[in-house]
C-alpha cells in the first residue's frame, strides 16, 4: 500500500508540477516577485531577499577551473549572489545537443559557498552584437538572418525580424530552464534570469533588412496600438508626447503614428526586441517560471557625442523612453533593468521606477561610490538589489564592496520589512550636493557630507569616499536606525517648527542574525553640537537612536 502511494505520488507530483510550469503559474515556493506595500520584492524560499550581488567578467564562467580559486574570495566579500554567464555557444554546440556541464558546475560551486546565482543568458545578443550564438548559427546567415544597414550591408547582429532566429534561441533557453528546474527546482540556488545582454542595433538607428523595411512601412501592430490606447494616461511622457504630436492616431504606419525620425526607428526596434526577447523569456518560463529581467546599455551623456543617439547606444534596448514598447511586446519580462555606468545614478533610478517597474541594477560600480548607490537602490527606490560588474577584480573582504555589503547584509532584513511601507529611505551626498534632506515619519532628516565632527567641508574624509549614502529606517514614532559614513546627520520636527529635536539615546552597534547588539552609548563629543549624529571612519556604521522634542 505504502509503495503504491509512493509510486502514485512519484508519478503525479512531477506531472502536476510540469503542468503548472507549462501554464507559467508560479508555485509559491519558486523564487518569485511579490508586492509588499508599494514595493515589489524578490521572494526566495518564502522570504524577501535583497540581492547583494556582483557580476563575473563575461568569460569567467566558461571554465570551472578558472573560477575555482575565485569562489572563496567572492564569498568573503559578503555578497549573497553571483551573476554568471551561460552562453548559447557552449550550451548547444551542435543543434539539438545540449551540454549543461557548465551550468551544473556553477550551481554546485555556488552552493558550496552558500551563494545564490542569477544566470545571464547570452543567447542571440550581447552588447548589441551577436557573438555568443553557436557556430552553426553564426555561419548560416541564409537561415539565421542578420540586421542590415541603410546600404543593405549585413551587421554581425541577428535580426529580430526573423521567427527562425527567435525560435532557435527560445528552444535553447527553454532547454536551459527545464534543466535548471530539474537540478535546482528544490534548492533554489538560481533565483533570477537575465535574458540576453544589452540588446539593440549599433550603428544605424534601425534594422534595414527587407523584412524590417516591410514591417516598418506596414501598420503599427494591433497589440501595440491597443496597449497605447489602454494605457494612454500612464504612458512614459516622451512616448505620449510623440504620439500626441502626430495626432493620437489609432492606426497607420510607424511614421504616420509617431512621426518620422530616429526616435521612431528606436521605438520600432524596441517593439521588435521586446517581442523577440519576450517570446524567449516566455518559452523559458513555460519550463520554470523564475523572475526574468533584461539589462540595458544606457544613452550616454552629451560629453560622449554620438553615443547619445539611437545607434550610438543600442537602438531598441529597454531604455526609459521606450519602456512601454517593451512592456507591450514582452509581458513575460518582469523587470527592465539599467546597467548604470554613467555618473547621474539617481536620475536613472528615477526613470527606471516609472510606471511600477521594479528596480534591479545588474551592472554598475563596485567602489565606495558603488556602495553608496547600492544603499540608495535598496533604501530610496525599494530596489530588489545591486550588482557591480567584474567581481573577479573586486573580490576582497576589506575592499569597499566587502565592507559595504557587510553592513548592508546586517540591515537587509529591516530594509526588506520596511520597503514599500514608507518607513525606509536614503539620501546621497557628495562634494557637489553636500546636504540632502528627507522626511521620514514626523522628522526631517538631513545628511551633511563630511560635516559634524569630521573633516571640514571640502576636505577628504578618512578613508575617502567621494559620494556616500545615509540610510534611514523608522522603527517607531521617535525611533530610527541610521546607517552612514563620512557624514553628520541632523534632525528637525516636520510637524511643529517651534519644537527643537534632541537626542534621547544614541547607541552604535550591530545586527547579528537580525538581533540588535548595542556597542558604545554615544554622547558628548561623539554627537556633534549635542544634537547630531556623526559617522566617521573608513566604513559604514550603524546607530540606533531615540529622539525627543523640547521648546
Ligand atoms: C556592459 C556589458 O553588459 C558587460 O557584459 C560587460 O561587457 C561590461 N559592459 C564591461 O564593462
Amino acid at each position: 500500500m505504502k509503495l503504491r502511494i509512493f509510486l502514485v505520488t512519484a508519478i503525479l507530483i512531477p506531472l502536476a508540477c510540469t503542468a503548472a510550469f507549462s501554464q507559467g503559474k508560479p508555485s509559491t515556493n519558486i523564487p518569485h516577485l511579490e508586492k509588499h506595500g508599494t514595493a515589489t520584492q524578490l521572494i526566495v524560499d518564502g522570504k524577501p531577499f535583497l540581492v547583494l550581488g556582483a557580476e563575473l567578467n563575461n568569460s569567467s564562467a566558461s571554465s570551472m577551473e578558472y573560477l575555482r580559486p575565485l569562489w572563496p574570495k567572492i564569498a568573503a566579500t559578503n555578497l549573497n549572489t553571483v551573476l554568471a554567464t551561460v552562453s548559447w555557444e557552449l550550451m548547444e554546440p551542435e543543434e539539438g545537443r545540449f551540454d549543461f556541464s557548465l551550468v551544473d558546475g556553477l550551481i554546485q560551486d555556488a552552493r558550496r559557498y552558500n551563494l545564490r546565482l542569477i544566470v545571464l543568458w547570452f543567447g542571440s545578443w550581447k552588447n548589441g552584437k551577436s557573438t555568443y550564438q553557436p557556430v552553426w548559427v553564426k555561419t548560416n546567415q541564409q537561415r539565421f538572418p542578420l540586421v542590415q544597414d541603410e546600404k543593405g550591408k549585413g551587421l554581425p547582429t541577428l535580426s529580430t525580424l526573423s521567427d527562425v532566429n527567435r525560435d532557435a534561441d527560445a528552444r535553447a533557453f527553454a532547454a536551459l530552464m527545464k534543466h535548471i528546474r530539474e537540478v535546482d527546482g528544490e534548492a533554489h540556488t538560481v533565483i533570477m534570469m537575465q535574458v540576453e545582454n544589452e540588446v539593440g542595433v549599433l550603428g544605424p538607428s534601425r534594422d534595414h533588412s527587407a523584412a524590417a523595411n516591410q514591417a516598418f512601412a506596414g501598420p503599427v501592430p494591433r497589440e501595440f496600438m491597443d496597449y497605447l490606447q489602454k494605457h494612454k494616461d500612464s504612458l512614459i511622457p516622451e512616448l505620449r508626447k510623440r504620439w500626441e504630436a502626430a495626432g493620437f492616431k489609432t492606426s497607420g504606419s510607424w511614421e504616420a503614428v509617431f512621426g518620422a525620425g530616429m526616435e521612431t526607428d528606436e521605438l520600432f526596434m524596441a517593439w521588435n526586441y521586446g517581442r523577440y526577447v519576450g517570446r524567449v523569456a516566455a518559452a523559458g518560463k513555460a519550463e520554470y517560471p523564475l523572475p526574468m529581467f533584461v539589462n540595458t546599455w544606457l544613452r550616454q551623456g552629451k560629453d560622449k557625442p554620438g553615443e547619445d543617439i539611437p545607434g550610438g547606444y543600442p537602438s531598441g534596448g529597454p531604455l526609459p523612453q521606450v519602456l512601454d514598447a517593451w512592456r507591450a511586446g514582452g509581458p513575460a519580462i518582469d523587470i527592465l533593468a539599467p546597467d548604470v555606468h554613467v555618473p547621474n545614478y539617481a536620475d536613472w533610478c528615477a526613470w527606471y521606477t516609472q510606471s511600477g517597474n521594479p528596480l534591479f541594477i545588474p551592472e554598475s560600480r563596485g567602489d565606495a561610490r558603488g556602495v553608496a548607490h547600492a544603499i540608495a537602490t535598496a533604501g530610496k527606490y525599494d530596489g530588489i538589489g545591486y550588482s557591480p560588474f567584474g567581481i573577479d577584480r573586486l573580490a576582497n573582504p576589506e575592499g569597499e564592496l566587502g565592507k559595504g555589503y557587510q553592513v548592508l547584509s546586517q540591515v537587509a532584513p529591516l530594509i526588506l520589512e520596511m520597503q514599500g511601507m514608507g518607513k525606509v529611505t536614503a539620501v546621497l551626498v557628495d562634494q557637489e550636493t553636500p546636504r540632502s534632506k528627507v522626511r521620514l515619519g514626523d522628522y526631517t532628516i538631513e545628511a551633511r557630507f563630511n560635516q559634524g565632527r569630521g573633516p571640514a567641508p571640502g576636505s577628504p574624509a578618512v578613508g575617502a569616499a567621494d559620494r556616500v549614502a545615509g540610510l534611514f529606517i523608522q522603527l517607531g514614532p521617535d525611533d530610527y536606525v541610521i546607517v552612514g559614513r563620512s557624514m553628520g546627520v541632523y534632525f528637525e520636527s516636520a510637524t511643529d517648527a517651534t519644537q527643537s529635536v534632541g537626542l534621547a539615546v544614541v547607541d552604535e552597534g550591530q545586527y547579528v542574525d537580525g538581533r540588535w547588539i548595542p556597542g558604545r552609548r554615544l554622547n558628548g563629543d561623539e554627537t556633534p553640537e549635542w544634537k547630531a549624529l556623526w559617522f566617521g571612519g573608513d566604513r559604514y556604521t550603524i546607530q540606533r537612536i531615540k529622539l525627543y522634542r523640547y521648546r
